[in-house]
């Protein structure tokens, strides 16, 4: 068998390639992690509810064994992710008395969670996303409805971003999300860390999720983002990408292997977004895809339950796509 190139190699003078693993991965995909890959995130296994899960409790074993691993392939590791809306128990937000807990309470044990969770793994973890999520879709509403703005209101996300830096001062703390390259949300996004910066929030970078798909967003739009967001002064990392073959509207469940179509289409937009990566290069820092190869995405599984997706650059083989060869032209 002829050996390929190694996809974080091609790319090395530009930025990292990372891949989001589990306790899993690290086992399955491990051969093609080392050799493609060097960096990883951990996609569930540092998340509140998985970590933390009751207050005395923390359950360390499976993100143990990625950063374990990690630091024995000399692969770099971005942690993901301190303060969400999502997978996060219950009981955060319930005082000692199983009422809501009251700010001056929430506080606390959001500072005892970033403490303990971002202190464990210092000197592994270069970059943190501290705060993931915050910003509302679609309305002018600025932040996400959430359990942390309700009882924490508006500076939940400036406390986050301090405590972290207490517990890690050399980590790298990134502020992350989705729909990143809309217009009305990339402009909150820029607002909220433009006023972080005003008010001496130690915040480096902004992480695009990049969960796209092969007609959109285009290029221009994705330009635009990158433009706004290295305007503010930080480093980006796409934290999250995935080329899905469907539309988000495409409810479409009939599928099971890509067209040639898909394929190819996939391949142009994956040259174009790394050419235009590479165009900013000094400001996009790493690229990580959500998942390493097509035998496993979360895209199996949303936004329609059960249904396969082959969003990445290698098939469920873990062999190269056209995609693959593409970029690496
Ligand atoms: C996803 C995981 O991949 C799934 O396994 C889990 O069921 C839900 O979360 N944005 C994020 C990631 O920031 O944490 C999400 O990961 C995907 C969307």
């Amino acid at each position: 068998q002829i050996q390929i190139a190694s996809l974080y190699q091609k790319f090395e003078q530009y930025f990292d390639i990372g891949a989001a693993v589990n306790a899993k991965t690290i086992t399955t995909q491990a051969d093609l992690i080392r050799r493609h890959y060097n960096s990883v995130t951990a996609k569930n296994e540092m998340k509140f509810a998985e970590i933390h899960p009751d207050p005395d409790r923390y359950t360390f074993e499976a993100a143990d064994a990625i950063v374990d691993f990690a630091t024995i392939q000399g692969e770099k590791i971005r942690g993901h992710t301190l303060v969400w809306h999502n997978q996060t128990p219950d009981w955060v937000f319930e005082g000692p008395t199983g009422a809501q807990a009251t700010r001056e309470e929430l506080l606390t044990q959001m500072q005892q969670h970033i403490e303990t969770v971002v202190k464990r793994y210092r000197g592994h973890i270069y970059a943190w996303d501290v705060v993931n999520e915050a910003i509302e879709d679609t309305t002018d509403i600025t932040l996400r409805k959430s359990k942390w703005l309700d009882i924490i209101g508006e500076d939940y996300i400036a406390k986050a971003f301090h405590f972290a830096h207490q517990a890690d001062p050399n980590a790298l703390l990134f502020y992350n999300d989705y729909n990143e390259t809309n217009p009305v949300k990339r402009d909150k996004i820029a607002a909220l860390v433009s006023s972080l910066q005003d008010q001496g929030v130690p915040i480096h970078g902004i992480g695009m999720q990049g969960h796209w798909n092969l007609h959109g967003p285009s290029i221009e739009e994705i330009r635009a983002a990158i433009e706004l967001y290295a305007s503010l002064g930080v480093q980006l990392q796409i934290t999250e990408l995935d080329l899905s073959v469907f539309e988000f509207t495409d409810r479409r469940t009939d599928l099971t292997e890509p067209t040639p179509e898909m394929l190819e289409l996939q391949a142009q937009r994956y040259e174009q977004i790394f050419e235009l990566f590479k165009e900013y290069q000094s400001c996009i820092t790493a690229v990580t895809f959500w998942g390493a190869a097509d035998d496993y995405t979360w895209l199996d599984h949303f936004p329609v339950k059960g249904r396969k997706n082959w969003p990445f650059l290698f098939d469920c083989q873990q062999a190269p796509k056209m995609a693959f060869h593409r970029i690496m032209k």
